[in-house]
């Protein structure tokens, strides 16, 4: 069984690892439930054909077990989205958990507290691997989120817990991100932004092997122009950064990817939402000042490239777009990619605050695909093979 449709589940104890890793305010809300959200499609085929729903996640980053990253604020939410109540267990393993999966029906759902309260959890160890898989007849990980991380509960598990298989979260995360990005309908165009190269380089160099068109944006494009000569007054730039800009430029030119860098910015006198703001050519960037978005005239050039092409995949703001009067790039671009999605183009939203900008415009619903992940998308982006993933019994097929 290396696929859940064609798992025999009815009766059977299903571990289901989760990335339920939501933010929570100080009064313990839910800011966010898209991971909930996420997770439901699995759990509900779970409970339909009558398994019993053993369910992990881990929160934060707590050390030892820490009241408030407790998990039994999912609760309410997550009965209301699976139309049952959920049970919530106080602990992940041992005799208390024993008797609540004993007690569980078919088609009942606990969910185990944190995982993370154990510090083996991180560590990856061998017993509590051990422990996890015994509560169970058969392991689910659907936990995108977590997939870059080698943990207890998303590859030690696997060892002791046979079959092990994706869940449908999981599986749609690796179609787009791998499937979608490796054998793309052509053109196909990146769109990578983000303050600083230095943590896109691997994300760049991978899309730069399969993409027709790179755009850039963000910070990072300030240390593209200073490597080819240009003043950029004080915006900010990585000085150790500039001969691999200067080698990313030469190597789209290689391929043969039409690498386009924004060709005017908002510049602004200080780093804050009330600067002082004007837009200037790129080459025109006084002393003093820095830019913050991308301008008009970049939106318009970065527009029309877009619209010739069928796949498109982002990562990475255009600009400081926590700051209104610096979101204007981001949120043109959110916008061009909504409406290309409504005519058929694959649009995928790669993790991070790129998700936060498709978000805030209210334009999440219409893309191909949103990832969960934040660090586990940047790594399968970069090429990299997840631990979550490998562990599982067969190389999840990827569809494309
Ligand atoms: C995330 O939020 O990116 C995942 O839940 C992983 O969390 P971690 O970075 O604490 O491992």
């Amino acid at each position: 069984v290396g696929d859940l449709t064609a798992a025999d589940l009815k009766g059977k104890k299903v571990f289901v690892r989760a990335d339920l890793n939501v933010p929570l305010d100080d009064s313990q809300n839910i800011t966010d439930d898209t991971r909930i959200r996420a997770a439901i499609p699995t759990i509900k085929h779970l409970i339909q054909n009558g398994a019993k729903v053993i369910l992990s996640s881990h929160l934060g980053r707590p050390k030892g077990v820490t009241p408030k990253f407790s998990l039994a604020p999912l609760v309410p939410r997550l009965s209301e989205l699976l139309g049952i109540q959920v049970v919530k267990a106080d602990d992940c393993i041992g005799p208390e958990v024993e008797k609540l999966v004993a007690a569980l029906p078919e088609g009942g759902v606990l969910l185990l507290e944190n995982v993370r309260f154990y510090k083996e959890e991180e560590k990856n160890e061998p017993e509590f691997a051990k422990k996890l898989a015994s509560l169970a007849d058969l392991f689910v990980n659907d936990a995108f989120g977590t997939a870059h991380r080698a943990h207890a509960s998303t590859e030690g598990v696997t060892k002791f817990l046979k079959p092990s298989v994706a869940g449908f979260l999981l599986q749609k995360e690796l179609d787009y991100l791998v499937g979608a990005v490796s054998s793309p309908k052509r053109p196909f165009a990146a769109i990578v932004g983000g303050s600083k190269v230095s943590s896109k380089i691997g994300v760049i160099e991978s899309l730069l092997e399969k993409c027709d068109i790179l755009l850039l944006g963000g910070g990072m494009i300030f240390t593209f122009y200073k490597a080819q000569g240009l003043s950029v007054g004080s915006s900010l730039v990585e000085e150790d950064k500039l001969e691999l800009a200067t080698s990313l430029l030469a190597k789209a030119k290689a391929k043969g990817v039409s690498l386009l860098l924004p060709t005017d910015v908002v510049i602004a006198d200080k780093f804050a939402p009330d600067a002082n703001s004007k837009i200037v050519p790129a080459s025109a960037i006084p002393d003093g000042w820095m830019g913050l978005d991308i301008g008009p005239d970049s939106v318009k050039t970065f527009n029309e490239a877009l619209d010739t092409t069928q796949t498109i995949i982002w990562n990475g703001p255009m600009g400081v777009f926590e700051f209104d009067k610096f979101a204007v790039g981001t949120e043109a671009i959110a916008k061009k990619l909504a409406e290309l999605s409504g005519k058929g183009v694959t649009t995928i939203i790669g993790g991070g605050d790129s998700v936060a900008a498709v978000e805030k415009v209210g334009v999440a619903d219409v893309m191909s695909h949103i990832s969960t992940g934040g660090g586990a998308s940047l790594e399968l982006l970069e090429g990299k093979e997840l631990p979550g993933v490998i562990a599982l019994d067969e190389a999840v097929p990827v569809a494309v």
